[in-house]
């Protein structure tokens, strides 16, 4: 049974690889952002994501979570990763999905053969005797280009896009260095984490790098036993 920690930016590739890993390997994934995300989505909709008991109200919202709630589509907005990465700051709220994310990996891990959670903290927090750790990262020109992409809007003037590809690059340089300095689960790689980057990548590329460092120490367990 193989558990799999993924980390690193937003954009950097690592979701879609933990997606491509899970369908390769028939392992149950769960994207960690996500349960953020769905909390701040919820202060968003129930309008409280000013009111001054932010940190009780978000643990309050944590414990009603469910897994299948997690539909990614409405949650994607840059609103909701804003201030997601916000309420990822308090200690409280991430005791509480912590524990879902412990709970994903006690329910799955048996059933599936294997797990793959992709987040900021899993290999330094969630998953710290993961078998596999990775770390993905690139320039941030490269994600805010691969944000715009995937909106698949088209612009009548390259300045338009350009306005937006700025903007973006702002949007995403305020959220990673929010995630990198807090003091709780800051995102920094695991000590024994495979440092991956992938500006000059493509999604194919990194799937078949990070298989070939699994298969290879599958092998080696193999030979040795
Ligand atoms: O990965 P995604 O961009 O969906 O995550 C949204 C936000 O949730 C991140 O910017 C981060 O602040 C927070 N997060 C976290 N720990 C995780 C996953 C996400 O703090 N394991």
């Amino acid at each position: 049974m193989l558990k799999i920690a993924i980390d690193g930016t937003a954009a950097s590739g690592k979701g879609t690889l933990a997606k491509n890993l899970a369908q390769k390997y028939g392992f149950a994934h769960l994207d960690t952002g996500l349960l953020y995300r769905k909390v701040a989505s919820d202060l968003i909709v129930k309008k409280k994501d000013t009111d001054n008991n932010l940190e009780y109200l978000s643990c309050k919202y944590a414990k009603e979570v469910e897994f299948s709630e997690l539909k990614k589509e409405y949650l994607r907005s840059e609103k909701i990763a804003k201030l997601a990465s916000l309420i990822a700051t308090y200690p409280k709220l991430r005791k509480i999905l912590n524990l879902k994310q412990k709970e994903f990996v006690d329910i799955n891990l048996n059933k599936f053969g294997g797990c793959i959670l992709d987040g900021r903290d899993i290999g330094t927090k969630i998953l710290p005797n993961a078998d596999f750790k990775f770390f993905i990262d690139a320039s941030i020109e490269i994600r805010a280009k691969r944000r715009l992409l995937e909106k698949n809007i088209s612009f009548l003037h390259e300045n338009d896009e350009k306005c937006m590809l700025h903007a973006l690059i702002v949007k995403m340089k305020n959220r990673d260095k929010l995630d990198r300095s807090r003091f709780e689960a800051p995102l920094v790689p695991a000590k024994d984490a495979h440092i991956i980057d992938t500006s000059l990548m493509s999604a194919e590329d990194l799937l078949l790098v990070v298989t070939k460092i699994i298969e290879g120490r599958k092998n080696i367990k193999e030979k040795n036993k």
